[in-house]
């Protein structure tokens, strides 16, 4: 089954074409990422999958629906749920705070507590976010996200900006993730996304250059000229 599928997207900014024609699909329980340059499109096309930003033509279904008509927070209720390449927290709230706010209001049966001690970080309860590592930040975004018990994830750039040991923290808390959630995410450490990734799916300014599992995309001669480089040696 189609969870989520994406149709002729285009976006311009001024006279930029951003996104051109964008299409592809993905099945439910995949784990896919996206990746490509800085610039490629990448967070722009998180965006209109979200619905903070409206596309120039185009279509999102979301489980079957065309959902290029619902704000966010109809697409939300459908499952879907996002993290975003910056951090979105209440910095000034405890952890605890944090995490009893959202699942408020998502009207989750899901327990703190329960949460917190299932991710190791029931002894921060009481520090402020702002206070916690940034690593640890982007845990607790996760964390936000998924109490939405959501059926869909979409994950922009989970591991920036962080240290080795904090991205092979977060990207056991991914792989962790139940397999019936299903998971895009835009990743640069391609370490990380071969790990995590059972398909690939490469932007290159605005187009998709291809798509494929891991051993395609690695053996994909115009990946390796216009992308990986030298990345893909080192993996
Ligand atoms: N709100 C905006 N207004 C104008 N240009 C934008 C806006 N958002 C993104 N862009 C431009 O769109 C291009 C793609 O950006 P982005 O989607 O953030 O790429 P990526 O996430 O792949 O690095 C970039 O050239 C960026 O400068
Ligand atoms: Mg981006």
């Amino acid at each position: 089954m189609k969870v989520l599928e994406i149709k002729n997207i285009s976006k311009n900014f001024g006279g930029v074409k951003v996104l051109q024609d964008v299409s592809f699909f993905v099945n439910s329980g995949e784990r896919r990422a996206i990746i490509g340059p800085n610039g490629a499109g990448k967070t722009t096309l998180f965006n209109i999958i979200s619905g903070t930003l409206k596309p120039n033509t185009g279509e999102i279904f979301l489980f079957g629906e065309n959902v290029i008509k619902f704000p966010p927070y109809r697409r939300a209720k459908l499952g879907l749920a996002r993290t975003f390449q910056k951090n979105n927290l209440f910095l000034g709230l405890s952890l605890l705070d944090n995490i009893n706010l959202a699942l408020r209001i998502n009207n989750s049966s899901f327990n703190s507590r329960e949460i917190l001690k299932n991710w190791d970080l029931w002894n921060k309860r009481k520090v402020r976010v702002g206070e916690l590592s940034h690593g640890e930040q982007r845990q607790v975004e996760l964390l936000l996200a998924l109490a939405q018990s959501p059926k869909l994830i979409i994950l922009d750039e989970p591991t920036a900006g962080m240290s080795p040991l904090e991205t092979q923290m977060i990207t056991k808390m991914v792989a962790s993730l139940p397999p019936e959630i299903t998971i895009l995410i835009i990743e640069h450490d391609m370490e990380v996304v071969f790990n995590l990734a059972d398909r690939i799916t490469v932007l290159h300014y605005g187009q998709i250059l291809c798509e494929g599992n891991k051993q395609e995309i690695k053996s994909n001669q115009q990946v390796k000229d216009v992308y990986l480089g030298s990345a893909c040696e080192e993996v």
